[in-house]
């Protein structure tokens, strides 16, 4: 996969891109990035990319020739090209599993107070990481290629997300390590008892508990089977009484 970002912030992605999962799927030949520096296509002397609104109010747009300039060759070179924008549509798991399919990406990261209408016409879709505003598409973009690229085949085992809080439509079940007990905190008996069938029972059972007291909305998308929801029934009716 070839994942492209027009930005002008480059250094931003600098570690970020190098370090941990990422860093060793790039250095595997599982990805490749592109990082372009807007101001290579910004206006006069002092390569600005940004100017004030018509019509007047606060803050600075982003002007459409250097945007235009730099996602131009992405678009024409085949890249999907996605503008990280608060007014997206919200990334989620399966929004990520969709994109990790794509060949080419191309990330255009938004500063300042926005960008020039006639820039969207340039981009194939809008992507908010959430409903809170952040100083520019930066965060956003890495974000975004985090939860893609460890979805590639050979970044991380594929048991590690096919089993991800909401791969499922649940959130994870918990989980334990070394040592056995710790402060007075005894790991859950099952998990030491060796016997695979009681473990997978008792995860399904906590994913769903822990989907239910934390986020109900998904399970009426999740793939339930019966038993699930006898389970949920039981949990409830536990809830009930206490
Ligand atoms: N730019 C600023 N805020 C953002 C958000 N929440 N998602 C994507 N891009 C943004």
């Amino acid at each position: 996969m070839r994942i492209d970002v027009v930005t002008i912030f480059p250094e931003l992605f600098e570690l970020p891109l190098r370090t941990s999962i990422i860093g060793r799927a790039a250095e595997g030949g599982l990805v490749d990035f592109g990082i372009h520096d807007l101001r290579e296509h910004g206006l006069g002397r002092h390569r600005s990319v940004d100017d004030y609104p018509y019509g007047g109010g606060a803050g600075m747009v982003m002007r459409p020739e250097p945007l235009f300039g730099a996602i131009e060759p992405l678009r024409n070179a085949g890249a999907h090209v996605i503008l990280l924008d608060p007014a997206g549509e919200r990334l989620t798991d399966a929004l990520a599993r969709d994109l990790a399919l794509q060949p080419r990406l191309a990330l255009v990261c938004g500063r300042y107070e926005g960008i020039d209408e006639r820039v969207r016409a340039l981009v194939d879709r809008e992507v908010s990481i959430g409903d809170y505003v952040l100083t520019g598409g930066e965060l956003p973009a890495l974000v975004l290629i985090d939860t893609v690229v460890r979805l590639l085949p050979g970044a991380i085992a594929e048991a590690s997300h096919t089993g991800d809080s909401f791969a499922a439509g649940l959130l994870e079940h918990p989980q334990y390590t070394r040592p056995e007990a710790f402060r007075k905190m005894a790991v859950p008996a099952v998990l030491l008892s060796g016997n695979h069938a009681e473990v997978d029972r008792w995860r399904r059972r906590e994913a769903l508990r822990r989907t239910l007291a934390r986020r109900p909305d998904l399970l009426g998308a999740a793939p339930l089977t019966d038993a699930d929801r006898s389970i949920l029934e039981e949990l409830r009716a536990v809830d009930e009484e206490s």
